[in-house]
């Protein structure tokens, strides 16, 4: 009876992995979710309130609602998890269509923005990772997935000279070093902890966009066109968490996956 915590799993990427994982009645799956009561509604009405989901209220931002949903999780999976998987995320609106240089001329929003990145995407997945850690080691699987972004791909940033999202990325780079170093205490008493990527997919973010926010992110896509010729456009959540499940079930520490930054194919392909 494998368990799984998802976080973020009220809409987008989480809820579909809340969704796919949920289809197996075996496994037990935890939801951490800002708004418990609009999650339970929507598991009653779309999954008609599966018995082997649970829902639970933690923000990433307070560290004592993550305290107390950790506690809460572990009485419903018997003190142990097999797996964490660390989905919610903060994708700013702020620094989504101007570059670096363009948002530095409202400095204060630009620090307001970086710093709600960072707490959201960097802080508040590291005090997660601490407080299940002890039910993590007394599990079975024991795997930690953190969502990355492919985004922030130093390389691919540079030779492509993609200037939009800079809180985001450097938030989910600073992420990747975070999952690094847990590897770094963790992977000998064999917990694998991993970054993943989901790929680009669509859950919404492009709706109700005005013309010239539709133009700038025009310009990102071409440049990822450049990147991935072969690239049609964004994947929908179902495809990538069918792809994520697999990377998750192929990685070990054993295979040397621990710490590493991949994609949903399993590689360094972003898209
Ligand atoms: N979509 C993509 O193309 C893409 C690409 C690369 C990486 N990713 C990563 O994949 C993950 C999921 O992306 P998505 O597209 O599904 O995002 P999304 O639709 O914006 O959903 C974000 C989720 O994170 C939750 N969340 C945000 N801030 C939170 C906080 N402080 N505490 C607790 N939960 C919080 C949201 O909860 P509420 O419903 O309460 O707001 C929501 O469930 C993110 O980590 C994102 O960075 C996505």
């Amino acid at each position: 009876m494998p368990s799984y915590v998802v976080t973020g799993a009220s809409r987008g990427i989480g809820w579909e992995f809340l969704r796919q994982l949920s289809n197996d009645p075996s496994n037990t799956v935890v939801a951490i979710v800002r708004d418990k009561s609009a999650t339970e509604k929507r598991v009653l009405e779309e999954l008609n309130a599966r018995p082997n989901i649970h829902v639970l209220h933690a923000n990433l931002t307070d560290y004592n609602s993550l305290k107390a949903a950790a506690e809460e999780s572990g009485k419903i999976t018997g003190g142990s998890l097999d797996y964490l998987i660390a989905n919610a995320g903060l994708i700013s609106a702020f620094d989504r269509y101007d570059p670096i240089g363009v948002l530095g001329e409202n400095p204060e929003a630009l620090e307001a923005d970086l710093l709600a990145s960072f707490q959201t995407n960097v802080i508040g997945q590291i005090h997660l990772f601490n407080l299940f850690m002890p039910q993590v080691l007394a599990g079975n699987t024991k795997k930690v997935i953190a969502l990355a972004s492919g985004h922030a791909d130093l390389s691919l940033v540079q030779k492509f000279h993609i200037d939009l999202a800079a809180s985001y990325t450097i938030s989910k780079a600073a992420l990747n070093m975070a999952v690094a170093k847990f590897h770094a205490q963790y992977s000998r008493q064999g917990v694998l902890f991993l970054s993943l990527s989901p790929g680009m997919v669509d859950t919404g973010l492009l709706a109700g966009l005005t013309d010239e926010q539709m133009k700038s992110l025009g310009g990102m896509v071409e440049k990822f066109m450049k990147y991935a010729p072969d690239f049609k456009g964004p994947s929908t959540p179902e495809e990538s968490v069918r792809d994520m499940l697999s990377v998750i079930e192929g990685a070990s520490v054993e295979k040397g996956d621990g710490g590493a930054f991949i994609s949903h194919k399993g590689d360094q392909k972003w898209i």
